[in-house]
């Protein structure tokens, strides 16, 4: 049997979580994860912070905390977010903190060891007097080679987005102290990328169906492979194994796997503590090493190097039956107002602030619309409000009101019955007259996030265009039973409605289902994807009515506009 095993980015745990970030690699995945259990698929859902790396220890460093507890503020302060907006993961954990992270980061490299895929090699890097330190990916900065950039760090520029060589970088720097490095000698290990592309993953990846932007980029680097080093000279992270660290000769520093390399693996050491807790030891493994499963990473494209060429051929070089990834859902960079989200430069919105503020739901609905799928996007306060006023307010949030509370006035607050004679009548009227629908799963799983959400208002518009057309207010006087037997076809609609909104908006589906006097969870009320003459109705009539409100607040433009402004304010323009 199929089972699905979703990854999303272990985010640094070194700032707050931004929506560029949260539309990028959190939010569709938790909308797919969810699509996947309405079809009654089995899922886990697998994230937790990445702990390690230089990220971290200078952010830890700037503000003189300890590296255990400026990760364990960060981690905290990300799972907040995430569970404001709704996503729930199987797993949360951390690189830093996971029982079994270390161990089994360090049974990989001994396995590519021994499988001939790792090369040890002494080499010339950039060391502080000073600091007394080799200045490992950002300690160092300098100008980029290859565009000119004047704060290019040692691992990559962020203007070009070069992988640079870090000895190669001009006007070299210590960013701790500014101090010009000199070279000194030392020993690493470099994971045989050319070797592990022979062995077997350049065919994998030349046969796989990727999305447009991976097979293009991951195509371009295999035809230029280098050995890649995959330790490094720090204390923070987890140490090469004693055993291989023994062989080398005295006065090497103290060496730590490369956070690149252990963080995929907390994708698997995660998946093994979500399977302990469960009380099922073993149960990670049918995920991880079953041809049944289909891995999905969900990511930004920045990751995609990573995703699609390293891990893999990590997975593949410890040879133990890993599944390889499925399905890479790689999002482009989703921007703000027309400019990159920047915490630093303060052009962003802080979740916390803006969940005092606004619908997180409403929230989650204008992200998945606005997804960066096959290129940039971003977010504009003006869309926002269009897409809660328009989408949600005046298409869904209307329906669900006139209907309901017009029930709740003229039909005791119960579901009114459907005459039998009136019946084919009302179904015709309903599934076939009032326009097409569809079901937005189908869509969710294609990975089309933004055409989701169009099919689920397209939905939402039928049930207006069949009450508008049917008119019960005008029908009440004259005729109760049919005005009755129409109220029963719209709430019926409203049902359906509020069971394709689950993989969007899941807590508010829930409300609307608990309005019309649903019980147990809405994901529950049907199995199928799209009304049929079988399955419509998802109610009985006499079914009481729960308290209605409104399930969507609209948004004035004075809200807007002073949104625009302060962040304009903040960011000093
Ligand atoms: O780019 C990032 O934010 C990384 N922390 C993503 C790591 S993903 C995985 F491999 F762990
Ligand atoms: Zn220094």
């Amino acid at each position: 049997m199929t089972r699905y095993l979703i990854t999303s980015a272990l985010p640094y745990a070194n700032g707050p979580i931004h929506f560029g970030q949260v539309i990028g690699a959190y939010l569709p995945a938790d909308c797919y994860v969810r699509a996947l259990r309405l079809r009654g698929e089995e899922a886990c859902f697998v994230c937790g912070a990445d702990e390690h790396g230089v990220a971290i220890t200078i952010g830890a460093e700037a503000e003189e905390s300890s590296y255990e507890d400026y990760v364990a503020r960060w981690r905290d302060q990300a799972k907040e977010t995430f569970d404001r907006l709704g996503i729930e993961f199987d797993v949360w954990s951390g690189t830093s903190v996971s029982p079994f992270h270390a161990e089994m980061s360090r049974e990989f490299f001994r396995r590519l060891d021994e499988n001939g895929y790792l090369i040890r090699r002494a080499s010339e890097q950039f060391y502080c007097p000073k600091d007394e330190m080799f200045l490992a990916d950002r300690y160092v900065t300098g100008t980029c080679y290859v565009c000119g950039h004047d704060q290019a760090r040692g691992d990559e520029c962020p203007k070009c987005g070069t992988w640079l060589e870090a000895l190669r970088l001009e006007v070299p720097r210590c960013k701790v102290c500014g101090t010009s490095p000199e070279r000194r000698q030392t020993t690493h290990w470099y994971l045989d990328l050319p070797k592990l592309r022979d062995d077997g993953i350049g065919p994998w990846f030349e046969d796989h169906p990727w999305k447009g932007n991976v097979k293009a980029f991951v195509g371009a680097m295999l035809k230029d492979l280098q050995p890649r080093p995959i330790t490094r000279d720090m204390k923070w992270g987890i140490p090469v194994p004693e055993e291989l660290l023994g062989t080398l000769a005295e006065g090497e520093p103290d060496k730590v796997l490369y956070v690149w390399f252990d963080a995929p693996i907390g994708y698997v050491s995660f998946t093994r503590e979500w399977a302990e807790a469960r009380g099922e030891p073993e149960a990670w493994k049918d995920f991880w090493r079953s041809p049944d499963t289909r891995l999905v990473h969900f990511i930004g494209k920045d990751n995609i190097p990573f995703h699609c060429l390293i891990f893999p051929s990590m997975l593949f070089g410890v040879k133990q039956d890993y599944v390889m990834p499925w399905a890479v859902p790689a999002m482009e960079f989703y921007n703000l107002q027309g400019r990159k989200f920047s915490t630093s430069g303060n052009w962003t919105i802080a979740p916390d602030e803006h969940f005092t503020r606004y619908d997180s739901e409403a929230t989650r609905f204008y992200l998945l619309s606005s997804a960066p799928e096959t290129s940039d996007s971003e977010w504009s306060w003006g869309e926002f409000q269009s897409c809660v006023n328009a989408s949600l307010a005046d298409t869904i949030g209307n329906l669900v009101t006139r209907v309901l509370r017009f029930v709740a006035k003229h039909f005791d607050g119960q579901l009114p019955a459907l005459a039998p004679a009136l019946e084919d009548e009302v179904r015709a009227s309903l599934l076939e007259h009032s326009g097409p629908f569809a079901d937005p799963v189908d869509d969710i799983l294609a990975f089309r996030f933004r055409r989701a959400t169009q099919t689920l208002i397209a939905n939402a518009a039928v049930g207006n265009v069949y009450i508008d057309r049917e008119a019960p207010w005008a029908l009440r006087k004259s005729d109760p039973e049919r005005a009755g037997a129409v109220l029963f076809g719209a709430c019926q609609w409203i049902a359906w409605i509020a069971r394709w909104m689950v993989p969007f908006m899941p807590t508010r589906a829930q409300e609307i289902w608990e309005m019309l006097g649903g019980s147990g969870p809405v994901a529950a009320a049907t199995t199928d994807g799209v009304p049929t003459a079988a399955n419509w109705r998802l109610l009985p009539a006499g079914t009481a009515l729960g308290a209605i409100t409104s399930p969507f607040e609209k948004l004035e433009d004075a809200t807007i506009q002073a949104e625009v402004a302060a962040l304009e304010a903040r960011a000093g323009n």
